[in-house]
Parts: C-alpha cells; structure tokens; sequence
C-alpha cells in the first residue's frame, strides 16, 4: 500500500518511504499550511493529524503514514468554518501567525478526546506547541470558546 489519504483524498507520493511527511505535505503537494520550524519534534509548528492523533509531522516518516489518513489545517474545513478556528478568529488568536496552524492542530485533536478541557488538560496537551509571540492566554481562552460551542 503506498498510497496516504489526505484531506479525505488519496494520493500516491513520490517520496521515498523515510521522506519526513512534512516535506511531502509542503513539496510534493503543495500543502504549506504545515509549517516548518525547529525540524526536530521540539516545537509543534509542522502538527498534523494521522488517525486522528496530533503528531509532529516533521518526525513522521512517510512510511508511518502509508495505509492511513492524514489531517493538515487545509482539510479541517472549506472556509475557516471548524469551531477551533472561528473561536480562533473571534478572539483574535494569532500575532505573526507561523505557529498558528500547529496550534489548532492540537488544539481539535485535544477537543476530540476531551470535548469541555480544564485549563490543566489544555496545558498538558498543548505543552510542546510553542509560540514566540506568547499567544498562550488567547489559545487557552479560544480552546474553552470553541469547546463551548460544541
Ligand atoms: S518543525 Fe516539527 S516539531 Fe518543530
Ligand atoms: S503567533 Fe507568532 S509564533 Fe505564535
């Protein structure tokens, strides 16, 4: 099986099989939502969903997601529609923004096993997504807004 579905759709990448799945999301598919940053598993810039689960896709062989589905910010809905990401624009989340899509990455994969987080399960799940600008207060406060929602 070499075939990934992404964003509900299937494709075959040329990639080789040990090709982190960063650079076939942004490369190979044009997928530039999924951010790189530190290359190292150490910031959550480049979070993406496979099976469901937030992983580092920059630690994410191809080969790991082969048989099976990956998320990336472009599949979460058309037009900004997901409750993360309207709560994300109601409370004017981002600053610079580069780390943004690997937030909410987290944040839905969070939401989907806890639906109502305390600020210490938030915490716990969103610990290795770090953002320079310190938009830690506005994430926390748009988890509860779109949990809220649901
Ligand atoms: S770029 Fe993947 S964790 Fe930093
Ligand atoms: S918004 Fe700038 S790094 Fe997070």
């Amino acid at each position: 099986m070499n075939t990934v579905t992404i964003n509900g759709k299937r494709v075959t990448p040329k990639a080789e099989p040990d090709t982190p799945l960063l650079w076939v999301l942004r490369d190979e598919l044009g997928l530039t939502g999924t951010k790189y940053s530190c290359g190292k598993g150490l910031c959550g810039a480049c979070t993406v969903h496979l099976e469901g689960e937030a992983v580092r896709s920059c630690q994410t062989p191809l080969s790991a997601a082969l048989g099976k589905k990956v998320t990336t910010i472009e599949g979460l809905s058309l037009h900004g529609e997901h409750p993360v990401q309207q709560a994300w624009v109601a409370l004017d989340v981002p600053q610079c923004g580069y780390c943004q899509s690997g937030q909410i990455m987290s944040a839905v994969a969070l939401l989907a096993k806890i639906p109502h987080p305390t600020d210490a399960d938030i915490d716990q799940a969103m610990n290795g997504n770090l953002c320079r600008c310190g938009t830690y207060n506005r994430i926390r406060a748009a988890i509860h807004r779109a949990a809220a929602a649901t």
